[in-house]
């Protein structure tokens, strides 16, 4: 286990510059999530760390140690692949204690090793077989498995999950939390699904074209973020992101509707007034107004989408579609007039040119 201390980080390829000067520090034992949307630079940096890729720029410390000049196998860190990366002519036993007989460790310690992770992972039943006659869910234990008796200062994971179906996934999830409980182990994982990253960080680090948007823990970023960027890659359905304008009289909405602030929010935004902004608010926080007063605005409804508990329910602020999670049974059907409440303790507005989230 160890500490991981990055600075300065640049990597490019040929004229494409892909990692725009990365800085983060990851405690020991802490389970960091890199997300961010495709191509946005998480794999570099990954296979970076690992040694798999040269840094251009900056200097990659583990455990104290600069290891920019280090092989990726004196690293001391093992990585997890999507696509698990298995030999086909090994049997399992064989594939998870590759690592060691290849550093010539004795044979009962490998086998014993074997043994362990294997219980761990819940595939001591499969040792025999090849990775071939496995589901896709076995195979990618079996590649962890690889991983974990290499006892390695820091797991790197590359989205070892996105080949598998919605099912397994959320139990493979689970299973990766688990198992960073039980090892203590430095982790880092890459993931571009915003649920895998919320349920698994202690901290997100949400990347953007190369850089870091931003960090914080999964519910920091959640109910704090600080750009228009990252309030839309968490939360599922996403934010919702109306045009309009502050005015003394409150937010005015492009069809003239206005949502009237409590004096203490007019007051924050004071310094915006008679300017452009955009009104972001999650599903969860807009609801069917209890009453006539308890309503801000009015609506007609578009789409209903039952889900279950939930039903999500979209209708029109001027041009723009919003949605509102509602409770199933009191959903509404197209074309009923509804009246909106919005939890007014959590709306954020957004600076339009900049992206920039209002007083964060
Ligand atoms: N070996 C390479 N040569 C040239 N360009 C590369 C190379 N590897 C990656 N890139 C480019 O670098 C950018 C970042 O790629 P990277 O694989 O790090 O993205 P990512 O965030 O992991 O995306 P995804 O979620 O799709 O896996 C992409 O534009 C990609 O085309
Ligand atoms: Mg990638």
């Amino acid at each position: 286990m160890a500490h991981v201390n990055i600075k300065g980080l640049h990597k490019h390829f040929g004229a494409v510059h892909v990692v725009k000067g990365i800085d983060l520090a990851i405690a020991d034992g802490e389970f960091t999530v890199l997300v961010g949307p495709s191509g946005c630079g998480k794999s570099t940096l990954l296979r970076t760390i690992a040694g798999l890729e040269q840094a251009n720029e900056g200097t990659i410390e583990i455990g104290g140690k600069v290891v920019n000049d280090m092989r990726p196998r004196d690293r001391d860190v093992a990585m997890v692949f999507q696509d698990y990366a298995l030999y086909p002519h090994m049997t399992v036993a064989q594939n998870i204690g590759f690592g060691l007989r290849a550093r010539n460790f004795p044979k009962p310690e490998i086998e014993a090793s074997v043994k362990r992770a294997a219980k761990m992972l819940n595939i001591e039943q499969y040792l025999d077989r090849l990775p071939r006659q496995l589901s896709g869910g076995q195979r990618q234990r079996v590649a962890i498995g690889r991983a974990i008796v290499r006892n390695p200062q820091i797991f790197l994971f590359d989205e070892p999950l996105s080949n598998l179906d919605a099912q397994l996934r959320d139990e493979m999830r689970s299973e990766i939390k688990r198992l960073h409980q039980e090892l203590g182990a430095t982790m880092i994982y890459v993931t571009h699904d915003q649920i895998e990253a919320m349920t698994l960080a202690d901290r997100i680090v949400l990347m953007n074209a190369g850089q870091i948007e931003q960090s914080g823990s999964p519910l920091d970023l959640y109910e704090k973020p600080k750009t228009r960027f990252v309030a839309g890659f968490l939360g599922s359905p996403k934010i919702n992101f109306v045009k309009a304008r502050l005015e003394p009289s409150g937010i005015v909405f492009a069809d003239g509707q206005t949502l009237r602030l409590p004096a203490a929010e007019s007051r924050r935004y004071g310094a915006h007034l008679g300017k452009p902004v955009v009104f972001a608010i999650r599903p969860q926080h807009i609801d069917r107004a209890a009453d006539a007063k308890a309503a801000h605005i009015a609506s007609t409804i578009d789409l209903v989408q039952p889900t279950g508990a939930r039903t999500y329910v979209t209708f029109a602020i001027g041009q723009e579609p919003v949605m509102a999670e509602l409770d199933a049974h009191d959903a509404g059907k197209p074309g009923d007039r509804i009246a909106i409440a919005f939890d007014l303790a959590h709306f954020i507005l957004i600076e339009p040119d900049s992206g920039k989230v209002l007083g964060s």
